[in-house]
């Protein structure tokens, strides 16, 4: 019997696109669409900016029952408030990345977050995108995609997309940032980054974005859920 709603994971390392696919086949599918990274960036700019050190699991743990991340969406754009204040901006800043990628380590830190996700996505269709959707916060997605592309390619991509928002940052150091954050999220104990057992996986190094919103959207069709 099919299900009334229906979910789309898309996991992957960073920069292989997810967010920009998920944006699309959101606004394509007239669906919702969460980010599940710009959480784990909220809590790193929270703690941050209350002088925590995010490898600090004793101090970022007291930290939690003050923590208000709010999801809401203009235009089909998500909008990310910290405890009432919009940090869409200041989350995609480059020193938070790294910071994310620590503080996702945390296990109480996951948890927290996951179960907003879940209460997010209840009772509606929704593209999800993060690291552990079909592992753990959506083992029931009915579609499940592994995202990914050489960490050359996914460089490239970042590194234009900062220089376009006017961040002045070098190839190397965004090369560089990639490379440690895949290994921080694929080791950590806690939700690795992996590909789901029932994931399709799809490499979009020679994809562009085009390509790549036409084959999700092929392997959408052919999961039966549209
Ligand atoms: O997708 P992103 O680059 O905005 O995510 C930032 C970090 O957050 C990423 O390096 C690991 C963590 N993350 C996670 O652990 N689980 C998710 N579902 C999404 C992100």
């Amino acid at each position: 019997m099919k299900k009334e709603f229906y979910a789309i994971a898309i996991d992957g390392p960073s920069g292989a696109g997810k967010s920009t696919m998920a944006k699309i086949l959101a606004a394509n599918l007239k669906i919702t669409y969460l980010d599940t990274g710009a959480m784990y960036r909220a809590a790193a700019v929270y703690a941050t900016k209350q002088g925590i050190d995010v490898n600090d699991r004793v101090n970022v743990i007291k930290l939690l029952d003050t923590l208000d991340i709010g999801i809401s969406y203009e235009d089909g754009h998500q909008t990310v408030s910290l405890n009432g204040e919009d940090v869409s901006l200041t989350i995609r800043e480059p020193w938070v990345s790294m910071k994310a990628s620590d503080i996702s380590k945390i296990p109480e830190v996951r948890t927290k977050l996951v179960d907003l996700q879940r209460k997010i996505a209840a009772g509606k269709n929704v593209v999800m995108d993060g690291r552990d959707i079909a592992t753990c916060v959506l083992p029931d997605a009915q579609v499940k995609i592994f995202l990914t592309a050489s960490a050359e390619a996914r460089a490239q991509r970042r590194h234009a997309e900062l220089l376009e928002k006017g961040n002045n940052i070098s190839y190397q150091e965004v090369y560089e940032d990639i490379i440690r954050r895949d290994e921080n999220d694929m080791n950590r104990a806690v939700s690795p980054l992996r590909q789901a057992e029932d994931a399709i996986l799809l490499d979009t190094s020679d994809l562009n974005i085009e390509q790549s919103v036409m084959a999700i959207e092929e392997i959408v069709k052919q999961r039966g859920v549209l």
